[in-house]
């Protein structure tokens, strides 16, 4: 059965990219207010830029870091927001969560640039704020840090992002979690086109394809325009403030956690990965606290046919039983000829050229620049992380 997506179809997307990346204003058009949390939304959004700016031309960043916390303690402490966030709707309570940790996130940031020690740094967070951030986490599991989907997926970027530069580079930062959220919005039509064909009775294989082609297509012309246009300069500015948790042992917000890419490369490949690339599951199910719960858990549910709670490692990855076929495309494929055969190959093609664009792109402004990598660990290598999907070299074209 195919997921019904809330996102825009390819043609929409690459029109609304086309604006990204322009530098044509240095400030942000809220179009609609999105506030969920009162007063605490109002100074995520209005204030918290400014005390950051502040805190990073103080001459005592040290106590200019503590201000902030007590300020954003006093307001938390000055209303029951443990019930309210508990009251919001769905769509709602994503951007609550978003406003609870792109706080909690900023004061971890900020202490350590300040040279806070930890229990400086979790005295400066504070309780108040802790038990908010807890209790989000408790209604929508996820992980204890800024998650992917905090900062991508549920942040309204369109109507009223949340970012933590001012000025050219809150433009730009915007514009970075937007190119990924149109991205999510391909993927999420790539995904739907799959599901389909893998799962109605009597769906068009050619139709399906054809659309899963173009919303890949259309990712790489969003991806492109990070490639080509954005700012190294304005990177460097907002980057710092999405890295790892600097006192906990926790990876940052980083696109190697879209649930999206996984489903997406299961269903057009699954079996290849796994027989030629069996880290990428072992990393999935080992990181997929990281990742947006309800579409990774879905991907673990088509790879865990025997239903065995979809958390644990499947038998299949440690070589006790075949791999799971029915998730992918493939068996559905055998039923038609070699024209259908060619689309799916166009498919992999299009998958391919986004990681190896997305290599690129990494080198570009992380990995030649030496800035700091946020979703990789210690002990993994960044070029094995950025190729841990792709079936052939990297460096061909
Ligand atoms: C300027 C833009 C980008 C840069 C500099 C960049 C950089 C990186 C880096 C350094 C990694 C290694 C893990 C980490 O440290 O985070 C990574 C992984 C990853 N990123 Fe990006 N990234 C960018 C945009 C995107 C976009 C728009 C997406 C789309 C959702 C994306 C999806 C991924 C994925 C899926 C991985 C895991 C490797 C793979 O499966 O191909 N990235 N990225």
């Amino acid at each position: 059965m195919a997921v019904s997506s809330s996102f825009s179809v390819p043609d929409q997307t690459s029109h609304r990219a086309q604006g990204i990346f322009s530098h044509l204003t240095d400030s942000i058009d809220r179009r609609q207010r999105r506030r969920p949390l009162g007063t605490v939304s109002d100074f995520v959004v209005e204030q918290l830029p400014h005390y950051i700016a502040e805190i990073k031309g103080s001459e005592r960043p040290d106590g200019a870091v503590k201000a902030l916390g007590h300020s954003i303690n006093t307001i938390i402490a000055g209303a029951d927001y443990e019930a309210h966030l508990l009251d919001l709707s769905h769509s709602e309570f994503g951007v609550a969560k978003t406003d609870v940790h792109y706080l909690v996130n900023c004061v971890y940031q900020m202490s350590a640039a300040a040279g806070l020690d930890r229990v400086d740094a979790e005295l400066t967070v504070g309780e108040p704020l802790r038990r908010i951030a807890r209790l989000s986490c408790q209604r929508q599991r996820s992980i204890d840090v800024l998650s992917y989907e905090d900062m991508i997926l549920s942040n309204p970027l369109e109507s009223d992002p949340r970012v933590y530069c001012l000025g050219s580079a809150g433009v730009e930062e915007r514009d970075f979690c937007l190119g990924h959220q149109l991205i999510e919005s391909d993927l999420q039509a790539a995904m739907d086109a799959l599901l389909e064909l893998r799962d109605a009775v009597g769906a068009d294989a050619g139709q399906c394809l054809a659309l899963c082609v173009k919303s890949l297509e259309s990712a790489n012309d969003v991806l492109a325009r990070f490639y080509e246009h954005m700012s190294p300069d304005l990177f460097s500015e907002f980057r710092v403030f999405y890295g790892k948790n600097p006192y906990k042992d926790r990876l940052g917000p980083s696109g190697r956690f879209s649930a999206r890419i996984v489903a997406v490369s299961v269903l057009l490949m699954g079996e290849e990965l796994f027989h030629q690339k069996p880290q990428f599951y072992r990393d999935v199910y080992r990181l997929s606290e990281y990742y947006p719960q309800g579409c990774i858990h879905e991907v673990f549910r088509w790879l865990s046919p025997d239903n065995r709670s979809a958390r644990l490692q499947p038998s299949w990855l440690e070589g006790k039983a075949g791999f799971p076929k029915f998730a992918t495309i493939s068996p559905v494929l055998k039923r038609h000829g070699s024209e259908i055969g060619n689309m799916r190959a166009s498919c992999v093609c299009a998958l391919d050229r986004f990681t190896r664009m997305h290599f690129r792109t990494a080198l570009k402004y992380t990995i030649d620049p030496g800035r700091p990598i946020v979703g990789v660990e210690a002990a993994e290598s960044v070029e094995a992380v950025l190729s841990q999907r792709l079936l052939t070299a990297v460096h061909q074209k």
